[in-house]
């Protein structure tokens, strides 16, 4: 069956080349990752009007451990920063903030914040803006079965079974992924969910984005036929 799709339902976004970014300007990489935030909050505000229900930004992989400390250890105070500090921007647009990925694996103080930011964005229905840390599609993937067979030794791992023990089950699986810096691979992000989505890879370093870019991916996702297996 042909499904011509509006706009996303659930938006996937790797943010890349925050690096580069920095690098050009001869400034340290973390300069690029607190730019790349500005630009998240730019293209969370646009895809809230576009009407996109949900959007995953992918901000810290389970392979991202591999970093520097410095670097590591900047990212995870820019998220107990910007989680607290942030709160009234999200109150103001109608934003829910969510997470995903093996939580338990980040520092406590990190673990406290993401609770908090949940409990305090819960009643916010406009969008949600989904944060990806230390997060991995296999590692998710694997999560989801322990979480089967922890409930009943002799689970039936169906696809049903899985799906529904991923760590966010009630979002839709994502319509489209896509990606900043001219860089065209998945990097092991939301690896179930993406079996029937979009790809779309754009140019430009990831601080460089903004509302106009969200305009396009839904142009682009506009013009995409989706035929789910299926003949057109
Ligand atoms: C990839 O670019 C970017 C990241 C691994 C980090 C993304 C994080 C943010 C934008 C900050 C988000 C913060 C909050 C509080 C939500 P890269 O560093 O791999 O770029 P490069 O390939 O050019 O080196």
């Amino acid at each position: 069956m042909e499904v011509k799709p509006v706009v996303p339902t659930h938006l996937g976004i790797i943010m890349d080349g925050n690096g580069r970014w920095a690098q050009k300007r001869a400034l340290p990489r973390t300069a690029g990752h607190l730019e790349g935030l500005k630009a998240l909050k730019k293209v969370i505000k646009e895809a809230s009007v576009q009407g996109i229900g949900f959007v995953t930004f992918y901000v810290f992989s389970t392979e991202n451990w591999k970093r520097s400390e410095q670097e590591v250890s900047y990212l995870m105070s820019l998220l107990v920063s910007k989680l607290h500090g942030e709160l009234s921007f999200y109150n103001q647009y109608g934003i829910r903030i969510l997470f995903r990925g093996d939580l338990e694996g980040l520092p406590k103080d990190v673990q406290k914040v993401i609770n908090d930011t949940v409990t305090s964005t819960q009643n916010n229905s406009k969008i949600s803006c989904i944060l990806a840390i230390n997060y991995g599609g296999r590692n998710e993937i694997c999560r989801a079965v322990h979480r089967c067979l922890d409930e009943d030794p002799a689970y039936n791992i169906t696809e049903e079974a899985i799906a529904s023990h991923l760590d966010l089950p009630q979002v839709p699986p994502v319509d489209m992924i896509v990606r900043s810096a001219n860089e065209k691979r998945l990097s092991n992000f939301l690896l179930w969910d993406s079996a029937y989505a979009e790809f779309g890879f754009y140019e430009k370093l990831w601080p460089d984005w903004n509302g106009e870019d969200v305009k396009q991916i839904c142009f682009d996702f506009s013009q995409r036929v989706r035929k789910y297996g299926g003949v057109q």
